[in-house]
């Protein structure tokens, strides 16, 4: 059944308070629940329904008497009085048997929630929506030494205790954690004074890997203060990490559930990059206390609402902790790469989406990234103080409240006096706008011309123009910056802008620090990029400068051309040797576009990718690179040598970057040398991980990979990205066997989402391997999909998103494809999240 936001209807009861009773066991628990339940003035609709997903219900009754309920479609319906009444209730669930990981579950013995979206259905009878607030007071019952749940703890005793959230929230946001955790724990003072019990939960052994986490909490918590004036609300905070969850994490209140993927690091088991994701996610949950939890969405339409907020909050975090710079351009690659990618397909769809059938499915990088830049360029057009006062009338007008982006767009409106009924459209048109470019020269006048134009997307043909803030600046030809970042405001199809009084025709550097998230079509001769690589102000577009010169490249390369552009290589070789320049920014400059990055483009000019031949291209590329800057990988090789004990903090992480950015193109000329000398230096996971790889990549390193699996191999997290790690770097020719011995390895828990994701992404992320002629790599994601999908559907849904590419390939390659598809969809069980999934594959 599909749910349409213009179906919207206020609920017809609302919730005063909620008291929940957990009596905790593995195949029954009982949970008794007593609603009060009162009309709601804003509602004619007296009809009363509460959700409810497997449950067994013991007794219900409403104020007392016993309740006649009648079933309804996902939950029940009965006779109510006019007026407020109690609801009390008891079920039973069974958590040990929830393989879907939603409602209460089991993960290695501990009890854990994860109810957004529509999880607390699979708790309790509930009007299980957002726009149902209500404050909750917890007792939890069970013979464990821990027994967790939101806001403040009351009272406890020998197996059992009471938690008391007085602030009002939504089903989604309920949580309880109760088993064998201990706790590392600290302090907050918040800005007012209040003090803040932080405690991070984990298994017994996993203490000694929560610092950093810990500390990214007290800085998050701080930064909040400092840059959007919230302080935190409760006495207590905590976070608890599991191994088994389908997503990064959740923002239940005062009680985070993560996945402990991204709470647990340690020097020997953790990369650079774990450290900055967990720094991110940390900052992500916890900024959702005030934009998600504070302030809700009225509707799961307006999930990007909360979403697209809180990771444009957590990006500006990251900038303040590391590199700004840095920061943008890894955020506009990941634009690039993977929404880009959903929004030429079939699944593309607009930042708030008009309907759907499954949730669950709309946890995208469309609503989340695509989301925050919408938010970028809002701040981009009214400016940050202007940014700011919205800011601060959306947490006064709208605290308690489930809210939309109404809402969110009125408080811009009113604090600035803009018309933001053009800009509304980021939210309502799918597909990324093309913005191509003429220019004209003129007696010191220099016009720029620019035509946007957005393709058709599933369900929607037609697209209006959107209002595209482009950042522009103007360089001279000894290359320096003669007219500074102005940002154009652009409203129309096709509009021009004039920048007067130049002495000579500029060179123009155009959608500076990635200003809008659309894909710039213009021609631009290599000697030009070269030229904005080497002088551009802006460091997004120096560095844009020489991967539009790394895609060109591989692109011809795949097309069987020789030499790349000399222009490129010289470029590339005087930044990196500039060694003034920042070691993480130059570590993106030598990250080359990937296969799939290759498939796109071409497939974007009209051609059908090879997936053989971009492999080879690249491979060749990838000599040509090693030979011929080989003085300057060297020396970026050693530059990025990090001494001493293992700080990830961001300069030395960047070091590291740039290190393994040039170990990689290096190994491709020196049979791995290199490489298999820094695995055996083994100074930190970052550098063994990175040598491991490089090795892998070239058809060796396979006694590397084993012993590395026999040291690690009691270690979960290590074990995921080493299954990652052999499916993804296979030679294509084997990876698909390569895949299948993996899934025979006793370690493959193919239920425990981490594991399962790692093997089958890194098979996907093998873009010759997974995309193999005869259709085997095909095969292998579709047979493990479609066994995972009754036991986990969310992550089977999910995962299918691989095949979302089909329509790019060759006929063979389209037909076993959509073969697979179709053998994932045509079943008599397929659930609901794969079944949406499928269908919009097929066709879209
Ligand atoms: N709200 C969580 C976060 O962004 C993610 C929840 C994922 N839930 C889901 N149904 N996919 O931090
Ligand atoms: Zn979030």
């Amino acid at each position: 059944r599909t749910i349409r936001l213009a179906d919207y209807a206020p609920p017809a009861w609302l919730v005063a308070d909620v008291a929940l009773t957990f009596r905790l066991d593995p195949q029954a628990t009982r949970v008794l629940s007593t609603i009060r339940f009162r009309p709601n003035p804003d509602s004619t609709d007296r009809t009363f329904f509460l959700h409810g997903e497997g449950l067994k219900t013991i007794s219900a009754t409403i104020d007392g008497r016993p309740a006649t309920l009648r079933e309804a479609e996902g939950g029940i319906t009965c006779d109510v009085p006019d007026a407020p009444f109690t609801w009390e209730a008891e079920v039973e669930i069974a958590p040990a048997e929830n393989t879907a990981l939603e409602g209460l579950y089991m993960s290695n013995g501990i009890y854990c929630t994860q109810c957004e979206a529509e999880g607390f259905r699979r708790i309790t009878w509930y009007p299980d929506r957002p726009d149902v607030m209500a404050p909750f007071r917890v007792r939890v019952e069970g013979d464990l030494p821990v027994l967790l749940s939101n806001g403040n703890p009351e009272a406890s005793g020998p197996g059992w205790a009471e938690w008391d959230d007085p602030w009002r929230k939504p089903a989604y946001l309920f949580a309880l954690v109760a088993g064998d955790l201990v706790a590392v724990r600290d302090r907050f003072t918040t800005l007012s004074g209040r003090e803040v019990d932080l405690g991070i939960w984990v298994r017994p052994g996993d203490q000694g890997r929560c610092a950093f986490a810990m500390e990214a909490l007290k800085a998050s918590m701080r930064w909040d203060e400092e840059v959007y004036g919230r302080e935190y609300d409760l006495g207590v905070f905590n976070i608890v990490a599991v191994d088994d969850f389908n997503a990064g994490a959740m923002e239940n209140k005062g009680l985070n559930v993560f996945n402990s993927a991204l709470v647990l690091a340690s020097p020997e088991t953790a990369t650079d990059g774990t450290y900055e994701r967990i720094e991110a996610v940390i900052a992500h949950e916890y900024f959702h206390n005030w934009t998600g939890n504070r302030i809700t969405c009225r509707d799961w339409f307006q999930l990007c609402l909360k979403e697209g907020l809180t990771v444009f909050r957590d990006q500006q975090f990251t900038s303040a902790m590391r590199s700004e710079a840095v920061k943008r351009i890894e955020d506009a690659q990941t634009i690039r790469r993977h929404q880009f990618k959903e929004d030429q397909g079939p699944l593309a769809h607009p930042v708030r989406p008009e309907s759907f059938v499954e949730i669950n499915n709309f946890y995208t990088i469309t609503v989340y990234e695509k989301g925050a830049e919408v938010i970028g360029m809002l701040r981009r057009l009214v400016g940050a103080a202007a940014y700011k006062r919205a800011l601060d009338l959306y947490f006064d007008r709208h605290d308690g409240d489930a809210a939309t982006i109404e809402d969110w767009l009125q408080v811009f409106e009113d604090a600035t006096g803009r018309d933001l009924s053009q800009f509304k459209r980021w939210y309502s048109q799918a597909g990324t706008p093309r913005l191509s470019v003429e220019e004209a020269w003129e007696d010191g006048t220099y016009t720029l011309i620019f035509t946007q134009e957005t393709p058709p997307t599933p369900g929607q043909p037609d697209k209006a123009p959107q209002v595209l803030p482009i950042a522009v600046g103007l360089l001279n030809p000894n290359g320096d910056e003669v007219v500074p970042t102005k940002v154009l405001e652009m409203t129309e199809a096709r509009q021009s802008f004039a920048f007067e009084g130049l002495s000579a025709r500029p060179i123009p550097s155009i959608l500076r620090d990635f200003s809008a998230p659309v894909v710039l079509q213009r021609e631009v001769p290599s000697a030009e990029r070269a030229f904005l690589l080497a002088h551009d102000t802006d460091p997004f577009n120096r560095w844009d400068a020489a991967q539009a010169l790394a895609r060109a490249a591989l692109m011809d390369a795949a097309g069987g051309a020789g030499d790349p552009a000399p222009d490129w290589i010289e470029g590339l070789g005087r930044a990196l040797a500039d060694t003034g320049l920042d070691p993480a920014f130059r570590a993106l400059l030598l990250d080359l576009p990937g296969d799939e990055d290759i498939a796109i483009a071409l497939a974007e000019r009209g051609d059908v990718p090879d997936p053989d031949a971009i492999h080879s291209g690249r491979a060749r590329i990838r000599r040509i690179l090693a030979e011929r800057l080989s003085p300057q990988l060297e020396a970026a090789y050693h530059e990025g040598a990090t001494p001493g004990p293992y700080d990830p903090s961001a300069g030395p992480a960047g070091q590291r970057a740039l290190r393994n950015r040039a170990l990689w193109i290096l190994t491709a000329a020196d049979g791995g040398a290199r490489a298999r000398a820094q695995v055996a230096a083994d100074e930190n996971m970052t550098n063994v991980l990175a040598g491991l790889s490089a090795l892998l990549s070239i058809g060796a390193g396979e006694a590397e990979a084993a012993a590395f699996h026999d040291r690690w191999k009691d270690e979960r997290l290590v074990l995921d990205s080493w299954f990652a790690l052999v499916a993804g770097q296979a030679p294509p020719e084997s990876a698909v066997e390569t895949a299948r011995s993996l899934a025979d390895h006793p370690a493959f828990a193919w239920k425990t989402p981490n594991r399962f994701r790692a093997l089958m992404r890194g098979l996907a992320g093998n873009h010759a391997g997974f995309h193999r002629a005869d259709g085997a790599g095909y095969d292998f994601l579709a047979d493990w999909i479609v066994r995972l999908d009754p036991v986990n559907p969310s992550v089977a849904a999910r995962t299918s998103t691989v095949f979302s590419s089909w329509k790019r390939y060759d006929a063979g390659r389209q037909e076993r494809m959509r073969a697979a598809l179709h053998r994932m969809l045509d079943r008599d069980d397929v659930s609901r999240d794969l079944g949406e999934m499928a269908q919009r594959m097929l066709e879209g």
